[in-house]
């Protein structure tokens, strides 16, 4: 469609690039009290937007089905919290990385759970197609405690409630949303014995090395300016 109208004149439109995530993993993206989708991806996303001249538009969606929208096509990149993994890294490409999450184990005040060595035979909430979920339900020769240890829930708020209401023993996720969730809940902790680092970065399609050149240029770019850190400080305060 074509407008003429005054002072709109020579005005392009910016293209949009769609971000897809989960937006129930605090402080990387959460909804606000205004609805809005915000956090350190959110912002990340918007500086990249930013300079590449392009308008950020977020889409909120199940965190299992992130990885064949941006390679579908139907979202442009992915930021999520999302761990770079080998298998994931088959289906999409991985910007370089803009922050390290750790899996950490939530339990009650009162657990009998000490250390990861007591998870045997416990039952563990995880968010479904999360790496916390993957290490969980593989064998135990590979480390994991076995598909029956595991109940996996849509999103990390609701393997919390299962922890409170004494459905699940713990629940194992990313440190930064562990510490939002055991902040907004009373009687719960964190084990001080942390279960595997991971790199998190942004998931683009194949196809798409444009926008993947792009991205990590403006993510240097972001990095050297001390925006990076700037986003990344706003959002998780220095212990
Ligand atoms: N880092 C974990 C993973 O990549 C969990 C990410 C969950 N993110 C989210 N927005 N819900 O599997």
């Amino acid at each position: 469609m074509m407008f003429a109208l005054v002072g709109c004149q020579g005005a392009t439109e910016k293209e949009v690039l769609t971000m897809g995530t989960n937006a129930a993993f605090p402080p990387y993206e959460f909804v606000d009290a205004d609805n809005n989708i915000v956090g350190i991806d959110a912002e990340i996303a918007a500086a990249v937007a930013d300079k590449l001249g392009m308008e950020l538009e977020i889409k909120d969606m199940a965190f299992d089905s992130l990885i064949t929208a941006v390679s579908s096509g139907s979202i442009d990149v992915v930021l999520a919290g999302m761990t770079v993994t080998p298998e994931r890294a088959e289906s999409v490409n991985f910007s370089d990385s803009y922050a390290t999450g750790i899996q950490v184990v939530i339990v009650t005040e009162d657990s009998a759970i000490a250390t990861i060595d007591d998870l045997e035979g416990k039952k563990i909430g995880v968010q479904s197609g999360t790496t916390g979920d993957f290490y969980c339900s593989d064998t135990p020769e590979n480390g994991g405690y076995g598909e029956d240890a595991v109940s996996r829930y849509d999103n990390g708020a609701l393997a919390v409630a299962a922890l409170q209401n004494g459905q699940v023993d713990c629940v194992v996720i990313d440190n930064e949303p562990a510490k939002a969730f055991v902040e907004a809940n009373e009687g719960l902790k964190i084990l001080e014995t942390e279960y595997i680092t991971e790199e998190y970065a942004a998931a683009i399609a194949k196809e798409n090395v444009e926008l993947l050149d792009k991205f990590n240029a403006a993510l240097a770019e972001l990095e050297a300016e001390g925006k990076l850190d700037e986003i990344i400080g706003k959002y998780i305060k220095a212990e």
